[in-house]
């Protein structure tokens, strides 16, 4: 099957000079072709045509983009979107002037969708899972990543991943697992970390492993959640079981979480909303893919990650919407590209090669991208 998509006023390619990602300025250099048009094999693209030279094209079907834009799919490289609950009443707290940190001090936050979670079906998840993949495929995702983290246990952990491994079955984009056992305590070992620890590391992973139900381990390094110690045992154990690394850092403290992360060669450190100037220049000079969440200083109203001396010192930047109940409940890419944009400094051609190239680095599959 030939389709022709015809006539789009702009055709944006992330031209990347050979590599697979881009840095600092490099983000701002995107391709901006006209009048071509693109022809399609089975969902292959197979070449750019000039439109004068279409005449002897031939094809199956014809599709009218005048006036239209064609991008990248777009990368959507960090959310927790297989949750079960609301976090309603946390919101209205927040309002009354109550902080984040504060909420998951006393017991709500994370481990209240862990609750949640625990009390819902696997077809109960899944039922609540679709429709939101649905419209990150609506907004021309192409790629989605999704974390465990809401069930902290052997039986919930597997459950999600579960989950997202039938999601990645019954849609046609790629959805990517990437393991939180290490999101925070359950409330049931919130005395016993180290046996905590162990099941994550002992019992879980292994099983992941074998069953391939993630490709990235990922952890949150907080004073309320994981030790840069602690996010070590995990790490030494991920990379055992063969998982890239991820890591949650300097979202409200810097606490060590940047060291932890290079050290262990970290596919991407996330969030860096209170990031130091010292470990900007860590990341910089990195292959790690720095992922800011501009959708979480929106909700909690507090610091924005600094992209642009992020940019400015060289470092990759991606950029994702962090989809969860708790700290951005967002899962509008146009939103996030408004943020990223007059909240962070961001250009336009930087946003975009963020929310693809970038963020497709940060999941370690910038060499590949669509299923076939
Ligand atoms: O990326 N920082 C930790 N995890 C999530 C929030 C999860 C939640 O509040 O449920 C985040 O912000
Ligand atoms: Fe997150």
């Amino acid at each position: 099957m030939i389709t022709l998509l015809f006539n789009p006023a702009q055709i944006i390619t992330v031209n990347t000079k050979g590599k697979n990602f881009k840095r600092g300025s490099e983000l701002s250099d995107l391709d901006v072709l006209r009048d071509h048009s693109i022809l399609v094999e089975d969902g292959i693209i197979k070449k750019l045509i000039k439109n004068k030279l279409l005449k002897d094209t031939k094809f199956d079907t014809r599709i009218d983009l005048t006036n239209k834009v064609v991008l990248p799919g777009l990368v959507e490289c960090h959310t927790h979107l297989v949750f079960a609950g609301t976090r309603s009443d946390e919101f209205s707290m927040r309002l009354a002037g109550k902080s984040y940190e504060e909420i998951a001090k006393s017991g709500g936050g994370i481990n209240s969708t862990v609750k949640a979670v625990r009390e819902c079906s696997f077809e109960d998840l899944l039922k609540l899972a679709m429709p939101r993949v649905q419209k990150f495929i609506d907004q021309g995702v192409t790629t989605l990543e999704i974390k465990s983290g809401y069930g902290l246990s052997f039986y919930d952990e597997i459950k999600i991943l579960q989950v997202i491994k039938e999601l990645n079955a019954i849609f046609a984009i790629d959805i990517k697992a990437t393991f939180l056992g290490a999101h925070t305590f359950p409330p049931e070992y919130k005395n016993d970390k180290n046996q905590y620890i162990k099941i994550l590391t002992k019992e879980i992973m292994p099983y992941i492993a074998e069953k391939k139900l993630a490709t990235a381990c990922d952890a949150f390094c907080e004073k309320t959640a994981f030790s840069p110690a602690q996010v070590e045992e995990i790490f030494i154990a991920a990379k055992e079981n063969n998982l890239t690394i991820k890591l949650h850092t300097d979202q409200f403290n810097s606490i060590g979480g940047i060291d932890s992360a290079l050290k262990f060669d970290a596919k991407s450190v996330d969030h860096l909303e209170v990031i130091n100037e010292g470990n900007i220049e860590k990341v910089a000079e990195s292959n790690s893919t720095a992922v800011l969440l501009p959708g979480v200083s929106f909700s909690l109203q507090y610091n924005y990650a600094p992209a642009r001396e992020l940019i400015n010192k060289n470092a990759i930047v991606a950029l994702a919407t962090d989809y969860n109940p708790g700290s951005s409940h967002i899962n509008n890419i146009s939103l996030i590209w408004g943020l990223a944009a007059l909240k962070m400094g961001m250009s336009i051609e930087e946003i975009i090669s963020a929310y693809t190239i970038n963020s497709a680095k940060a999941l370690n599959i910038s060499e590949k991208s669509w299923k076939h």
